[in-house]
């Protein structure tokens, strides 16, 4: 293999490295372990926010179709493979930018592929296709709607209460309380997750 996750990794923290300079230029006396610690930390953040390792192509919806092949050839390079369904329709475009500009960055110095405008074009499409769904403004008041409206666009955008079952939900905003417990360090409390969950149900289709 010619390149290494840990090689663009460092890569983009001297980027970001770069930007800390602008208030504290570092310079040939910033003592060792201060750097690695700071480079540790860049590291640890962005990661964080990375797609887990595990999603295969035959996990995506239409696995088979040219957005799901592309991603799979250009996504898989840092990071694992990311579902369309985890994001919205709102967010997919911001962050798909942000991953062009980070593949620009380091392709030459790490001889990766870079999609051409075409390609980026179908995979960006392939996303907003199977992305979730935004709410509208005409969302139904029943209880719950302000702990539902507060608590579920802190990472996000609001997603469309129809688009799950009612059956369903309730796993959903299992699975949410644990990303806010993993991400934010804290999670509504139980009274109020079930308002939510309630809330779904009630306005599911
Ligand atoms: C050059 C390395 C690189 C490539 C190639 C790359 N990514 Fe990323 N990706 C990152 C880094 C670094 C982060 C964490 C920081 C961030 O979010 O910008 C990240 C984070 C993400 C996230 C989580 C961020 C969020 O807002 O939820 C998603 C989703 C993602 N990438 C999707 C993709 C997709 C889709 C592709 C292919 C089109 C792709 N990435 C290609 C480096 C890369
Ligand atoms: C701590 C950040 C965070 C908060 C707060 C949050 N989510 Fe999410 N949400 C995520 C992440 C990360 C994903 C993508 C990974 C996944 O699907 O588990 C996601 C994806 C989703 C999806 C698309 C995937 C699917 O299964 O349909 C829905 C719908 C969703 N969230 C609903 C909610 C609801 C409802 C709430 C409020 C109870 C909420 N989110 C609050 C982080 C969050």
């Amino acid at each position: 293999m010619r390149w290494k996750l840990t090689d663009f990794v460092a890569a983009m923290s001297v980027a970001a490295l770069a930007l800390v300079a602008c208030t504290a230029p570092p310079s040939d006396d910033t003592p060792a372990r201060t750097r690695s610690q700071s480079d540790n930390l860049v590291l640890a953040s962005a990661k964080a926010l990375m797609p887990p390792e595990g999603t295969q192509r035959a996990d995506l919806p239409l696995p088979d179709s040219e957005g799901a092949m592309l991603l799979d050839q250009y996504c898989t390079v840092c990071h694992g493979l990311s579902s369309p369904g985890t994001h919205s329709t709102t967010d997919w475009p911001v962050v798909m930018r942000r991953m062009w500009l980070r593949t620009e960055r380091v392709a030459e110095q790490h001889d990766i592929p870079v999609p051409n405008a075409a390609e980026r074009l179908t995979m960006t499409r392939y996303m907003l296709e199977h992305a979730f769904e935004v709410a509208g403004d005409d969302l139904p008041d029943f209880v719950g709607r302000e702990y539902y409206m507060l608590t579920c666009e802190r990472c996000h955008a609001l997603p469309d209460p129809r688009q799950h079952t009612s059956q369903d939900w309730p796993a959903v905003v299992t699975r949410m309380r644990q990303h806010m417990v993993d991400l934010l360090g804290n999670a509504p409390i139980e009274a109020e997750l079930q308002d939510i969950s309630a809330y779904l149900q009630q306005v599911s289709r």
